[in-house]
Protein backbone atom coordinates (compact mmCIF):
# COMPACT_ATOMS: atom_id res chain seq x y z
CA UNK A 1 0.00 0.00 0.00
CA UNK A 2 2.97 1.99 0.28
CA UNK A 3 3.61 4.80 -2.63
CA UNK A 4 0.47 6.51 -4.23
CA UNK A 5 -0.35 7.60 -7.70
CA UNK A 6 -1.72 10.42 -9.79
CA UNK A 7 0.99 12.85 -8.50
CA UNK A 8 4.64 13.26 -7.92
CA UNK A 9 6.21 15.54 -4.96
CA UNK A 10 8.92 18.08 -5.49
CA UNK A 11 9.34 19.19 -2.11
CA UNK A 12 8.56 18.58 1.92
CA UNK A 13 8.85 21.02 4.44
CA UNK A 14 7.66 19.88 7.61
CA UNK A 15 7.07 22.69 10.88
CA UNK A 16 7.15 20.44 13.61
CA UNK A 17 7.42 20.77 17.00
CA UNK A 18 8.21 17.73 19.43
CA UNK A 19 8.24 16.84 23.18
CA UNK A 20 10.66 14.29 24.27
CA UNK A 21 8.98 13.64 27.80
CA UNK A 22 5.48 12.68 26.20
CA UNK A 23 6.66 11.38 22.75
CA UNK A 24 4.63 13.88 21.26
CA UNK A 25 4.78 15.41 17.48
CA UNK A 26 2.99 18.38 16.12
CA UNK A 27 3.05 19.24 12.98
CA UNK A 28 2.40 21.05 9.35
CA UNK A 29 3.48 19.40 6.84
CA UNK A 30 3.73 21.75 3.27
CA UNK A 31 4.28 19.55 0.14
CA UNK A 32 4.50 20.80 -3.11
CA UNK A 33 4.56 18.56 -6.41
CA UNK A 34 2.34 18.21 -9.90
CA UNK A 35 -0.76 16.07 -10.98
CA UNK A 36 0.54 13.57 -13.01
CA UNK A 37 -3.15 12.26 -13.90
CA UNK A 38 -3.67 12.67 -17.47
CA UNK A 39 -7.81 13.18 -16.56
CA UNK A 40 -7.02 15.09 -13.44
CA UNK A 41 -7.15 14.32 -10.15
CA UNK A 42 -9.96 15.34 -7.77
CA UNK A 43 -9.13 12.93 -4.90
CA UNK A 44 -5.31 10.91 -3.53
CA UNK A 45 -3.56 9.20 -1.05
CA UNK A 46 -0.92 10.42 1.04
CA UNK A 47 0.87 7.85 3.20
CA UNK A 48 0.85 8.59 7.00
CA UNK A 49 0.45 6.13 9.70
CA UNK A 50 -2.50 5.59 11.86
CA UNK A 51 -0.66 7.03 15.11
CA UNK A 52 -0.67 10.40 13.09
CA UNK A 53 -4.15 11.99 14.19
CA UNK A 54 -4.72 14.91 11.04
CA UNK A 55 -6.89 17.73 11.66
CA UNK A 56 -6.95 20.02 8.51
CA UNK A 57 -5.95 20.05 5.34
CA UNK A 58 -5.96 22.13 2.06
CA UNK A 59 -4.99 21.77 -1.26
CA UNK A 60 -3.51 24.73 -3.48
CA UNK A 61 -5.56 26.86 -0.39
CA UNK A 62 -8.49 25.56 -0.11
CA UNK A 63 -10.04 23.40 2.43
CA UNK A 64 -10.00 19.52 1.93
CA UNK A 65 -12.21 16.75 2.83
CA UNK A 66 -9.73 13.81 3.84
CA UNK A 67 -10.54 10.40 5.51
CA UNK A 68 -7.45 8.37 7.30
CA UNK A 69 -8.02 4.35 6.73
CA UNK A 70 -4.84 2.43 8.21
CA UNK A 71 -1.98 4.15 6.34
CA UNK A 72 -3.51 6.01 4.09
CA UNK A 73 -4.52 9.33 3.91
CA UNK A 74 -7.24 9.95 1.14
CA UNK A 75 -7.61 13.98 0.33
CA UNK A 76 -10.64 14.98 -1.89
CA UNK A 77 -9.81 18.50 -2.89
CA UNK A 78 -12.57 20.77 -3.02
CA UNK A 79 -11.87 21.23 -7.11
CA UNK A 80 -11.21 19.27 -9.99
CA UNK A 81 -6.79 19.66 -9.92
CA UNK A 82 -5.65 19.64 -13.83
CA UNK A 83 -3.28 17.28 -15.57
CA UNK A 84 0.20 19.00 -14.82
CA UNK A 85 -1.16 21.77 -12.72
CA UNK A 86 0.82 22.35 -9.45
CA UNK A 87 0.09 20.94 -6.04
CA UNK A 88 0.20 22.30 -2.80
CA UNK A 89 -0.51 20.34 0.23
CA UNK A 90 -0.43 21.31 3.88
CA UNK A 91 -1.81 18.47 6.52
CA UNK A 92 -1.88 19.81 10.20
CA UNK A 93 -1.31 16.72 12.18
CA UNK A 94 -0.09 15.20 15.65
CA UNK A 95 0.32 12.36 18.02
CA UNK A 96 2.79 10.18 19.18
CA UNK A 97 4.69 8.66 16.14
CA UNK A 98 5.75 4.87 17.05
CA UNK A 99 7.95 2.02 15.55
CA UNK A 100 5.75 0.76 11.91
CA UNK A 101 6.26 -3.33 12.63
CA UNK A 102 7.83 -5.01 9.27
CA UNK A 103 5.94 -7.43 7.34
CA UNK A 104 7.21 -10.33 5.13
CA UNK A 105 10.41 -10.45 6.42
CA UNK A 106 10.72 -6.71 6.29
CA UNK A 107 12.30 -4.96 9.05
CA UNK A 108 10.93 -2.94 11.20
CA UNK A 109 11.31 1.20 10.67
CA UNK A 110 9.52 4.84 11.76
CA UNK A 111 10.11 6.67 14.75
CA UNK A 112 12.45 5.02 17.47
CA UNK A 113 13.27 6.25 20.66
CA UNK A 114 16.81 6.32 22.45
CA UNK A 115 18.15 5.71 25.54
CA UNK A 116 18.60 8.72 26.81
CA UNK A 117 15.43 10.21 25.82
CA UNK A 118 15.24 11.54 22.75
CA UNK A 119 14.27 9.75 19.33
CA UNK A 120 15.10 9.20 15.97
CA UNK A 121 13.61 8.42 12.45
CA UNK A 122 14.84 5.84 10.33
CA UNK A 123 13.94 2.88 8.50
CA UNK A 124 13.74 1.04 4.97
CA UNK A 125 11.06 0.45 2.91
CA UNK A 126 9.17 2.52 5.73
CA UNK A 127 9.68 5.08 7.99
CA UNK A 128 8.39 8.74 6.99
CA UNK A 129 5.30 7.38 6.95
CA UNK A 130 5.73 7.42 11.04
CA UNK A 131 5.93 10.60 11.01
CA UNK A 132 4.60 12.46 8.29
CA UNK A 133 2.51 12.76 5.78
CA UNK A 134 4.45 10.80 2.14
CA UNK A 135 4.38 9.39 -1.21
CA UNK A 136 6.47 6.58 0.19
CA UNK A 137 7.52 5.21 -2.64
CA UNK A 138 11.27 5.11 -3.78
CA UNK A 139 10.98 6.10 -7.02
CA UNK A 140 9.04 9.74 -6.17
CA UNK A 141 12.37 11.49 -4.73
CA UNK A 142 11.96 15.01 -3.26
CA UNK A 143 13.99 18.32 -1.54
CA UNK A 144 13.68 17.57 2.49
CA UNK A 145 13.12 20.54 5.02
CA UNK A 146 12.29 20.15 8.76
CA UNK A 147 12.01 23.26 11.13
CA UNK A 148 11.52 21.64 14.82
CA UNK A 149 10.81 23.37 17.40
CA UNK A 150 11.80 21.05 20.96
CA UNK A 151 12.53 22.12 24.82
CA UNK A 152 15.53 24.25 25.48
CA UNK A 153 18.91 21.81 25.87
CA UNK A 154 17.76 19.22 23.10
CA UNK A 155 19.19 19.14 19.32
CA UNK A 156 17.51 18.05 16.41
CA UNK A 157 19.58 17.42 13.51
CA UNK A 158 18.64 16.51 9.95
CA UNK A 159 19.31 15.82 6.41
CA UNK A 160 21.51 18.52 4.65
CA UNK A 161 22.54 22.33 5.70
CA UNK A 162 21.99 24.03 8.87
CA UNK A 163 20.27 26.92 8.13
CA UNK A 164 20.69 29.71 10.83
CA UNK A 165 19.06 32.88 9.43
CA UNK A 166 15.21 33.96 9.58
CA UNK A 167 14.29 31.56 11.71
CA UNK A 168 11.00 32.46 13.75
CA UNK A 169 11.20 32.60 17.58
CA UNK A 170 10.56 29.18 19.48
CA UNK A 171 8.87 30.78 22.73
CA UNK A 172 10.15 30.84 25.95
CA UNK A 173 12.08 27.45 27.03
CA UNK A 174 12.17 25.89 23.35
CA UNK A 175 14.80 26.21 21.29
CA UNK A 176 14.52 25.85 17.21
CA UNK A 177 16.51 24.23 14.40
CA UNK A 178 16.27 24.28 10.68
CA UNK A 179 17.63 21.53 8.26
CA UNK A 180 16.94 21.69 4.19
CA UNK A 181 18.36 19.22 1.81
CA UNK A 182 18.06 20.89 -1.69
CA UNK A 183 19.33 17.62 -3.69
CA UNK A 184 15.77 15.59 -4.46
CA UNK A 185 16.15 11.80 -2.22
CA UNK A 186 13.56 9.06 -1.84
CA UNK A 187 11.66 9.33 1.40
CA UNK A 188 13.35 6.36 3.27
CA UNK A 189 16.34 8.41 3.24
CA UNK A 190 15.00 11.60 5.30
CA UNK A 191 15.68 11.60 8.94
CA UNK A 192 15.87 13.07 12.14
CA UNK A 193 17.44 12.83 15.82
CA UNK A 194 16.15 14.91 18.11
CA UNK A 195 18.27 14.47 21.60
CA UNK A 196 21.55 15.72 23.77
CA UNK A 197 24.36 14.95 21.10
CA UNK A 198 27.47 17.06 20.70
CA UNK A 199 28.30 17.63 17.16
CA UNK A 200 31.72 16.84 15.32
CA UNK A 201 32.00 19.15 12.48
CA UNK A 202 34.92 19.31 10.03
CA UNK A 203 35.12 20.24 5.77
CA UNK A 204 35.53 17.72 2.74
CA UNK A 205 38.80 18.75 0.76
CA UNK A 206 36.05 20.84 -1.23
CA UNK A 207 34.95 23.08 1.21
CA UNK A 208 31.57 21.05 1.56
CA UNK A 209 30.56 20.45 5.86
CA UNK A 210 31.25 17.59 7.76
CA UNK A 211 28.31 17.50 10.17
CA UNK A 212 27.86 14.61 12.64
CA UNK A 213 25.78 14.09 15.77
CA UNK A 214 27.51 12.00 18.70
CA UNK A 215 24.70 10.87 21.04
CA UNK A 216 25.50 11.28 24.65
CA UNK A 217 26.06 7.57 25.12
CA UNK A 218 27.95 6.97 22.45
CA UNK A 219 31.80 5.78 23.38
CA UNK A 220 34.53 7.07 21.06
CA UNK A 221 32.19 8.66 19.18
CA UNK A 222 34.64 11.65 17.76
CA UNK A 223 36.78 9.60 16.35
CA UNK A 224 33.99 7.81 14.28
CA UNK A 225 33.24 11.14 13.16
CA UNK A 226 36.42 11.88 11.82
CA UNK A 227 36.85 8.83 9.58
CA UNK A 228 33.87 9.99 7.35
CA UNK A 229 36.59 12.30 6.15
CA UNK A 230 38.65 9.78 5.25
CA UNK A 231 35.95 7.42 4.08
CA UNK A 232 34.34 9.55 1.81
CA UNK A 233 37.87 10.92 0.25
CA UNK A 234 38.46 6.61 -0.47
CA UNK A 235 35.01 6.33 -2.00
CA UNK A 236 35.46 9.11 -4.15
CA UNK A 237 38.39 7.84 -5.37
CA UNK A 238 36.30 4.90 -7.12
CA UNK A 239 33.12 6.66 -7.48
CA UNK A 240 33.71 10.22 -8.43
CA UNK A 241 32.45 13.31 -6.51
CA UNK A 242 30.83 13.08 -3.70
CA UNK A 243 27.21 14.01 -4.86
CA UNK A 244 25.32 16.20 -1.79
CA UNK A 245 26.11 19.69 -0.49
CA UNK A 246 26.73 18.54 2.80
CA UNK A 247 28.21 14.98 4.65
CA UNK A 248 28.07 13.54 8.60
CA UNK A 249 26.58 10.66 10.41
CA UNK A 250 23.72 10.48 13.19
CA UNK A 251 25.57 8.18 15.94
CA UNK A 252 22.57 7.79 18.27
CA UNK A 253 23.91 4.75 20.14
CA UNK A 254 21.58 2.26 21.00
CA UNK A 255 22.45 -0.66 22.01
CA UNK A 256 18.69 -2.38 21.87
CA UNK A 257 18.25 -0.90 18.10
CA UNK A 258 21.09 -1.79 15.86
CA UNK A 259 20.19 0.25 13.03
CA UNK A 260 22.22 1.20 9.94
CA UNK A 261 20.53 3.07 7.25
CA UNK A 262 22.02 5.32 4.53
CA UNK A 263 19.91 8.47 5.07
CA UNK A 264 20.81 11.05 2.76
CA UNK A 265 24.31 13.10 3.69
CA UNK A 266 23.72 12.09 7.01
CA UNK A 267 23.39 8.53 7.37
CA UNK A 268 21.97 6.53 10.97
CA UNK A 269 24.68 4.43 12.77
CA UNK A 270 22.14 3.37 15.79
CA UNK A 271 24.16 0.55 17.06
CA UNK A 272 26.07 1.89 19.99
CA UNK A 273 29.99 1.68 18.54
CA UNK A 274 30.71 0.60 14.95
CA UNK A 275 34.01 -1.24 15.53
CA UNK A 276 34.37 -2.11 11.90
CA UNK A 277 35.11 0.49 9.69
CA UNK A 278 32.75 -1.53 7.33
CA UNK A 279 29.59 -0.46 7.83
CA UNK A 280 30.89 3.09 7.65
CA UNK A 281 32.46 2.51 4.09
CA UNK A 282 28.91 0.54 3.23
CA UNK A 283 26.88 3.43 4.09
CA UNK A 284 28.38 6.20 3.06
CA UNK A 285 29.25 4.36 -0.26
CA UNK A 286 25.23 4.34 -0.45
CA UNK A 287 25.30 7.77 -1.13
CA UNK A 288 26.34 7.25 -4.78
CA UNK A 289 24.71 4.09 -4.65
CA UNK A 290 20.67 4.33 -3.69
CA UNK A 291 20.64 7.91 -2.98
CA UNK A 292 21.93 9.81 -5.26
CA UNK A 293 20.95 7.57 -8.22
CA UNK A 294 17.77 5.83 -6.62
CA UNK A 295 15.79 2.40 -7.35
CA UNK A 296 12.66 2.32 -9.82
CA UNK A 297 11.34 -0.49 -7.88
CA UNK A 298 11.84 -2.29 -4.45
CA UNK A 299 12.98 -5.35 -6.63
CA UNK A 300 15.73 -2.85 -7.77
CA UNK A 301 17.28 -3.08 -4.85
CA UNK A 302 20.55 -4.94 -5.94
CA UNK A 303 22.29 -1.78 -7.71
CA UNK A 304 22.15 0.04 -3.97
CA UNK A 305 22.87 -2.87 -1.94
CA UNK A 306 25.32 -5.19 -3.85
CA UNK A 307 27.59 -1.94 -4.87
CA UNK A 308 27.26 -0.77 -1.39
CA UNK A 309 28.02 -4.33 0.12
CA UNK A 310 30.82 -4.23 -2.47
CA UNK A 311 32.28 -0.94 -0.94
CA UNK A 312 34.21 -2.92 1.63
CA UNK A 313 35.86 -5.43 -0.25
CA UNK A 314 37.77 -1.95 -2.20
CA UNK A 315 38.52 -0.93 1.21
CA UNK A 316 39.59 -4.33 2.21
CA UNK A 317 41.67 -4.43 -1.05
CA UNK A 318 43.41 -0.94 -1.48
CA UNK A 319 43.59 0.07 2.39
CA UNK A 320 44.36 -3.35 3.67
CA UNK A 321 46.14 -5.04 1.37
CA UNK A 322 43.51 -8.24 1.35
CA UNK A 323 43.66 -10.65 -1.60
CA UNK A 324 40.32 -10.61 -2.91
CA UNK A 325 40.33 -13.60 -5.17
CA UNK A 326 41.37 -14.97 -2.48
CA UNK A 327 38.50 -13.90 0.47
CA UNK A 328 35.87 -14.36 -3.05
CA UNK A 329 37.69 -18.41 -2.99
CA UNK A 330 36.78 -18.75 0.20
CA UNK A 331 32.97 -17.81 0.58
CA UNK A 332 32.31 -19.29 -2.55
CA UNK A 333 33.88 -22.46 -1.23
CA UNK A 334 31.71 -22.21 1.83
CA UNK A 335 28.63 -21.30 -0.66
CA UNK A 336 28.70 -23.60 -3.42
CA UNK A 337 27.11 -26.52 -2.06
CA UNK A 338 24.21 -24.82 -0.22
CA UNK A 339 21.13 -24.40 -1.95
CA UNK A 340 19.83 -21.93 0.51
CA UNK A 341 22.27 -19.52 -0.15
CA UNK A 342 21.15 -19.22 -3.81
CA UNK A 343 17.48 -19.66 -4.09
CA UNK A 344 16.62 -16.16 -3.32
CA UNK A 345 17.89 -13.84 -6.22
CA UNK A 346 19.25 -10.66 -6.49
CA UNK A 347 16.68 -9.06 -8.61
CA UNK A 348 13.00 -10.08 -9.23
CA UNK A 349 13.48 -11.91 -5.74
CA UNK A 350 9.72 -11.45 -4.41
CA UNK A 351 8.24 -9.34 -1.62
CA UNK A 352 9.78 -9.52 1.29
CA UNK A 353 12.51 -11.22 0.01
CA UNK A 354 14.49 -7.61 -1.33
CA UNK A 355 16.98 -7.96 1.49
CA UNK A 356 17.67 -11.81 1.98
CA UNK A 357 20.69 -12.38 -0.73
CA UNK A 358 22.19 -8.61 -1.26
CA UNK A 359 24.83 -8.46 1.28
CA UNK A 360 26.54 -11.97 1.01
CA UNK A 361 25.75 -12.99 -2.64
CA UNK A 362 25.47 -9.48 -3.84
CA UNK A 363 28.96 -8.52 -3.33
CA UNK A 364 30.63 -12.38 -4.69
CA UNK A 365 28.38 -11.16 -7.91
CA UNK A 366 29.89 -8.10 -8.09
CA UNK A 367 33.32 -9.25 -7.85
CA UNK A 368 32.21 -12.34 -9.95
CA UNK A 369 31.45 -9.42 -12.71
CA UNK A 370 34.65 -8.03 -12.02
CA UNK A 371 36.46 -10.77 -13.03
CA UNK A 372 33.95 -11.09 -16.07
CA UNK A 373 34.31 -7.74 -17.40
CA UNK A 374 37.96 -6.89 -16.39
CA UNK A 375 39.31 -4.37 -14.13
CA UNK A 376 39.22 -1.36 -16.32
CA UNK A 377 35.80 -2.02 -17.39
CA UNK A 378 34.42 -2.44 -13.86
CA UNK A 379 36.29 0.90 -12.18
CA UNK A 380 34.35 2.64 -15.28
CA UNK A 381 31.43 0.91 -14.32
CA UNK A 382 32.13 2.17 -10.48
CA UNK A 383 32.39 5.73 -11.78
CA UNK A 384 30.36 6.22 -14.91
CA UNK A 385 27.12 4.80 -13.00
CA UNK A 386 26.89 7.52 -10.75
CA UNK A 387 27.71 10.35 -13.89
CA UNK A 388 24.77 9.08 -15.78
CA UNK A 389 22.11 8.34 -13.61
CA UNK A 390 22.75 10.49 -10.53
CA UNK A 391 19.64 12.99 -9.56
CA UNK A 392 17.81 10.06 -11.87
CA UNK A 393 16.20 6.81 -11.12
CA UNK A 394 17.53 3.28 -12.61
CA UNK A 395 16.49 -0.37 -12.73
CA UNK A 396 18.53 -3.36 -12.43
CA UNK A 397 17.68 -3.52 -16.13
CA UNK A 398 19.58 -0.30 -16.64
CA UNK A 399 22.40 -1.84 -14.96
CA UNK A 400 22.52 -4.92 -17.07
CA UNK A 401 21.99 -3.22 -20.04
CA UNK A 402 25.15 -1.08 -19.62
CA UNK A 403 27.53 -3.39 -18.32
CA UNK A 404 26.90 -5.33 -21.65
CA UNK A 405 27.28 -2.26 -23.27
CA UNK A 406 30.84 -1.64 -21.28
CA UNK A 407 31.85 -5.20 -21.77
CA UNK A 408 31.06 -4.95 -26.01
CA UNK A 409 29.23 -8.10 -25.35
CA UNK A 410 26.03 -9.68 -23.98
CA UNK A 411 26.79 -10.22 -21.01
CA UNK A 412 23.05 -11.91 -20.55
CA UNK A 413 23.66 -15.37 -19.48
CA UNK A 414 26.38 -14.38 -17.05
CA UNK A 415 24.15 -12.11 -15.39
CA UNK A 416 21.24 -14.25 -15.42
CA UNK A 417 23.67 -16.86 -13.63
CA UNK A 418 24.78 -14.70 -11.37
CA UNK A 419 22.34 -12.24 -10.33
CA UNK A 420 18.75 -13.99 -11.85
CA UNK A 421 19.12 -17.42 -11.07
CA UNK A 422 17.56 -19.51 -7.95
CA UNK A 423 20.93 -21.87 -8.22
CA UNK A 424 24.78 -21.67 -7.51
CA UNK A 425 25.97 -20.39 -10.74
CA UNK A 426 26.57 -23.08 -13.48
CA UNK A 427 29.97 -23.65 -15.68
CA UNK A 428 31.37 -21.59 -16.97
CA UNK A 429 29.87 -19.21 -15.22
CA UNK A 430 30.63 -19.93 -11.94
CA UNK A 431 34.54 -19.41 -12.57
CA UNK A 432 35.57 -16.07 -14.12
CA UNK A 433 38.43 -14.98 -15.24
CA UNK A 434 40.98 -16.31 -13.34
CA UNK A 435 38.37 -17.57 -10.27
CA UNK A 436 38.67 -21.19 -10.99
CA UNK A 437 42.60 -21.36 -10.85
N1 LIG B 1 19.76 -0.34 3.72
C1 LIG B 1 20.26 -0.63 5.03
C2 LIG B 1 21.77 -0.73 4.90
O1 LIG B 1 22.24 -1.16 3.87
C3 LIG B 1 19.77 -1.89 5.63
C4 LIG B 1 18.31 -1.95 5.93
C5 LIG B 1 17.38 -2.66 5.24
C6 LIG B 1 17.64 -1.31 6.99
N2 LIG B 1 16.17 -2.48 5.83
C7 LIG B 1 16.31 -1.67 6.89
C8 LIG B 1 18.05 -0.47 8.01
C9 LIG B 1 15.36 -1.20 7.82
C10 LIG B 1 17.11 -0.01 8.90
C11 LIG B 1 15.79 -0.38 8.82
O2 LIG B 1 22.48 -0.41 5.79
ZN1 LIG C 1 23.10 -1.06 2.40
Amino acid sequence: MAGNGGYQVDSYDLDLSYDPSSNTLRSIAHIKGSVLSADGLTRFNLDLQPTMKVTAVTVNGNDATFRHDGAELVITASALLEPQAGLSVDVTYGGQPDVVRGERGVDDGGWFRTESGGAFAAGEPISASAWYPVNEHPADTATFAVTATVPDKWQVISNGLRQTDDLPHPGPGKSIFRWKLDEPVASYLTTIYIDKFSLVEDTLPDGKPIVSAIGPNVPGGKDLAVRTKKVIAFLSGYFGPYPFESAGGIFTGQSSTAIDLETATRPVYSGGTIDSVDTEVHELSHQWFGDDVTIKRWSDICINECFASYAPWLWKEQVEGTDLDRMWKRQMSRAVDQPDFWSSPLVDMGPGQEFTSVYDRGPLAMHALRKEIGDDAFLTLLKQWPAMYGGKNASFDDLEAYVSTLSGRDLGSFMDAWFRGRVVPPLPYRYPGDLGS
